[in-house]
């Protein structure tokens, strides 16, 4: 568990919180501290169950504001809805910017986010008034990949084009190059993949490392694999920050040739290697 593992690093308390739920399904939460006048961390990650996940954020947050906590410095390691961040279709909400208003009606005094999905708001700090600091976790995973993956010659792949913030990262740090492609989104599950110019690649015997911040179904990734494979790609590596793997993305992923896939805890899964204590450890003594 991320708390319990940063708060180790940290050498500091592991409060003791509680979530359940109602027989009605309404979300409970208490903590079992006294809260009154302590700095207090909340690290509470959005994925998997989102929903459930946020309500019980909001609470949890808002029952340490009641409890007259000196300090509430919240990290939401995986910040859901942040993809929803324009309106693609009339009649859709903007539930970033809804969410974000949440947050902020609930209060904190500062706000870590890890990797946010950020396209087209610039920062989180554009939605809120209350501090913010993006963290990044693309250098770890690049070097889980640099370290335990044998590679020869590797070229970084960015699916698309906000992609290349991470792919830039990803290369310096595994010492190569990288190359983003362009996607285009058909709904929820369905995309294409091409290169920039439309013209085939030429990967014959090279060994790729696809970056990607979240992966969801699966699709993205799938795709991209399909266009390597098709160019001559010998091995596919893929590292991403969230791995929300949701249904059978995982296995869809092995299936479409994958050797390799590496995330993070800041959601739990079968492919979280990397963990992001350390990361969030790090900021939070240089700031608290
Ligand atoms: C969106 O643009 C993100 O950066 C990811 O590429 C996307 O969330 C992946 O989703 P999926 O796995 O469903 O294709």
């Amino acid at each position: 568990m991320l708390a319990a593992k940063t708060s180790q690093l940290l050498g500091v308390k592991l409060g003791k919180f509680e979530a359940t739920e109602f027989p009605d399904g309404e979300k409970y939460v208490r903590f079992h501290d006294n809260i009154k006048g302590e700095d207090v961390v909340l690290i509470h990650p959005m994925g998997l169950k989102p929903d459930s996940l946020l309500i019980e954020y909001l609470l949890a947050a808002s029952a340490l504001k009641d409890g007259e906590a000196k300090s509430v410095t919240a990290v939401i390691p995986y910040f859901a809805y942040a993809r929803q961040d324009a309106r693609f279709n009339p009649g859709e909400p903007l539930s970033f910017h809804l969410i974000a208003k949440f947050i902020e009606m609930v209060g904190a005094d500062m706000i870590y986010t890890i990797d946010l999905h950020l396209q087209r708001v610039p920062d989180l700090g554009s939605l809120l008034k209350i501090a913010t600091k993006n963290l990044t976790a693309v250098p770890e995973v690049a070097d889980w990949i640099r370290k335990n993956v044998e590679m020869n010659n590797p070229l970084v792949i960015g699916p698309d084009l906000e992609s290349e913030q991470w792919a830039k990262v990803a290369a310096e740090k595994i010492g190569t190059s990288y190359e983003i492609m362009i996607k285009t989104r058909y709904s929820a599950t369905e995309v294409s993949i091409t290169t920039k110019d439309g013209k085939p690649l030429d990967l014959t015997g090279r060994e790729v490392v696809i970056i990607d911040d979240i992966i969801s179904s699966g699709g993205t990734i799938v795709e991209a694999v399909k266009l390597l494979r098709e160019a001559g790609a010998k091995k596919v590596v893929v590292g991403c920050i969230h791995p929300v793997l949701s249904g059978n993305a995982l296995a869809n992923i092995y299936i479409s040739g994958v050797d390799v896939v590496v995330g993070t805890d800041t959601i739990p899964s079968q492919v979280s290697y990397v963990s992001v204590a350390p990361i969030i450890a790090t900021a939070l003594r240089e700031n608290l």
